[in-house]
Formats: C-alpha cells, structure tokens, sequence
C-alpha cells in the first residue's frame, strides 16, 4: 500500500527512526550502511499552488542527492481544480512520477488528491500542517540539545500550520510545548486535542494559553512564525496590530532558559513575529533548520519512496 505524509501523526509509528534516519544521512551522507542512491530512477512531481524558497529547493536537492529527479509543477501550470479537476491531477500525474510533494491552499484539496492518487502523496504545506516543516525543526533541537524527551518548547504567535504540526511533533517526541496566541488565533482543536491525547503517553504536556510570557518561561526553545500565511493578505493591517504583543524579543526571551535556542520556519519578518536582534543574535538557528529541511524529507522520501 502507498503512504501518504500529509500529516505529523502519518509518521507516528516511525517519527524518531525518521529523525535519526535523517540525522545519519547528513552526517554520513555516502558511508558504509547508508545506499548512496537509494532512490536511483525515481521521479518526485512537486505541486505548488503557493511560493517556496526551502521547500522547493531542498525537496529538489535531496532527491536529486538520493539519485532520482524532482519535476516542478507551478501555479500557473496546473491550475488544480480550476482549469482540471483535482481528481483528474492526481491521476494523470500519478502515471507520470513515482511520489507527488503538494503545497496547497486546503487541506481537503490535499486530501482528495492524496486519495485520487495511487503514488504517494506528501504534504509540503497546507492550511493545516507543515509536517516536513516539523521534522525538520525536530531535527534541529536533536541537533542543538542532544535530546527531545523533557525539553519545553514555547510557540509564540498565530497558531498556524506550523504551530499545529508542531503540537503533534513536540507530543510523540515527549517534548512539553505551551503555546501563546491571542485567543481567536488558537491552534486547531483537534489537533490539540490529539497531541495532548498523545502527551499522556509520553509523559509530558500541551497547553494553549495567551499569555507569551508565561508560555517562554523556562522555555527551550522559542518557536515563532510569520502573522499573515500566504492567503491571509488582506489580514495583514488588523493582524500585525493585533499579534504585537506576541514579538519575540530580547524583554520576552528573558523568561527562558539560558540557553535556549530560538526557530522560526522561515520567511520571517524582523521587527514584526521576531525582532532583529533575536533573530540575528546567538541563540538562533534559523538557518540550521533550513539547512535541515534537505536533511529530514531525504529520510521521509526514503521512508515513502525507498522500501
Ligand atoms: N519554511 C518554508 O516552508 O519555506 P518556503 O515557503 O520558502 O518553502
Ligand atoms: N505559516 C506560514 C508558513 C510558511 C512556510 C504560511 O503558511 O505561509
């Protein structure tokens, strides 16, 4: 049967092999043990219907890096659903490339596809997850902590894709997070019903609040995203007033751990979600985690594409 990525929890059963997966192939990208080029031949047909700079040059890059060929298929090409059906996209790609990435405005639009389709389906965005994104960051705090299980993660701001995917990850790796939003921009409560279902049995906590300074006390790592996600542009004057308070900077880091590490999935916008001395300053790893997005989907297009 072909698996589908459209959400953390499709990782579920394997999310920290994947990591470590992950973490291997950057370290020891053609030793002993590793495959070179596991994935020799195969084509992956990446569907945008929004802009990317990381998703679509590492997805691109680590194909390409595990001996197969990324094809990329813009917004204008295409024109999912309205010049053809989705249905009928899924389809006919289906016979042309052995894995379909998809960044999408719907997550039912990705649904449908990834339910059309009989290659596997991967999520490279959508209104709801970002789950490479997540495994990607995850990666990272492995990286800079040496661990994920007990570390407090603090989300600060609109509780977006990111921050949904966010919530699954942080829960099935054993990581307590705490997220702060005002209260209309809340993370999707199915999602935060699931991760703190899933908490129980890792022993560790989710909690929504809308206090940011509460959220980062004694945080690990400080996690931010841009107010306005591609398709909120005419928010963008009522949400930048209203998510002030929610800048990460230097007064609210304070509250955090010493050393503790600050993301932002990229692209962000200093001096709004983040100030330019946070994110310009010791503690971030902005770019370590771009870096990882190459590193992470090599492991989930192997996990999808390679047994
Ligand atoms: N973080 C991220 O997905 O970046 P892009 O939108 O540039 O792909
Ligand atoms: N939340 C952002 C993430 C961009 C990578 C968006 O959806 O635009």
């Amino acid at each position: 049967m072909k698996r589908d990525i459209i959400s953390v929890l499709d990782m579920k059963d394997d999310f920290e092999a994947i990591l470590a997966d992950a973490a291997k192939m950057k370290k020891e990208p053609a030793k002993k043990g590793h495959k070179q080029e596991p994935l020799r031949g195969k084509v992956l047909g990446m569907v945008f219907e929004k802009p990317s700079l990381r998703t679509r040059i590492s997805f691109e890059l680590g194909i390409h890096q595990l001996g197969g060929k990324a094809l990329y298929i813009g917004p204008d090409e295409v024109s999912i659903g309205k010049r053809e059906s989705v249905s009928d996209v899924a389809q006919v790609l289906s016979r042309y490339v052995n894995a379909i990435m998809y960044r999408a405005f719907s997550n039912k639009v990705m649904r449908e596809l990834a339910t059309a389709a009989s290659v596997p389906v991967i999520n490279g965005l959508d209104d709801m997850e970002h789950p490479c994104q997540c495994a990607a960051d995850l990666l990272t705090v492995l990286e800079k902590k040496g661990k994920l299980a007990g570390l407090n993660m603090a989300y600060v701001g609109d509780g977006n894709n990111v921050c949904n995917s966010l919530l699954l990850g942080c829960a099935l790796t054993g990581m307590n997070m705490r997220v702060a939003t005002p209260k209309d921009h809340r993370p999707n409560e199915e999602i935060v019903s699931k991760a703190q279902e899933l908490a129980k049995s890792k022993d560790c906590a989710v909690e929504v609040l809308s206090n940011p300074f509460q959220a980062v006390e004694g945080a690990d790592v400080i996690y931010t995203d841009t107010w306005v996600s591609m398709g909120q542009e005419k928010e963008r004057e009522e949400r930048e007033k209203l998510f002030l308070p929610y800048q990460v900077n230097d007064k609210l880091a304070e509250k955090a751990s010493q050393d503790y590490i600050f993301m932002h999935c990229l692209p962000a916008h200093r001096g709004l979600e983040v100030s330019a001395e946070v994110m310009d300053g010791p503690h971030s790893v902005v770019f370590d985690q771009a870096e990882n997005r190459t590193h992470a989907q090599k492991a989930i297009l192997v996990a999808v594409l390679g047994k």
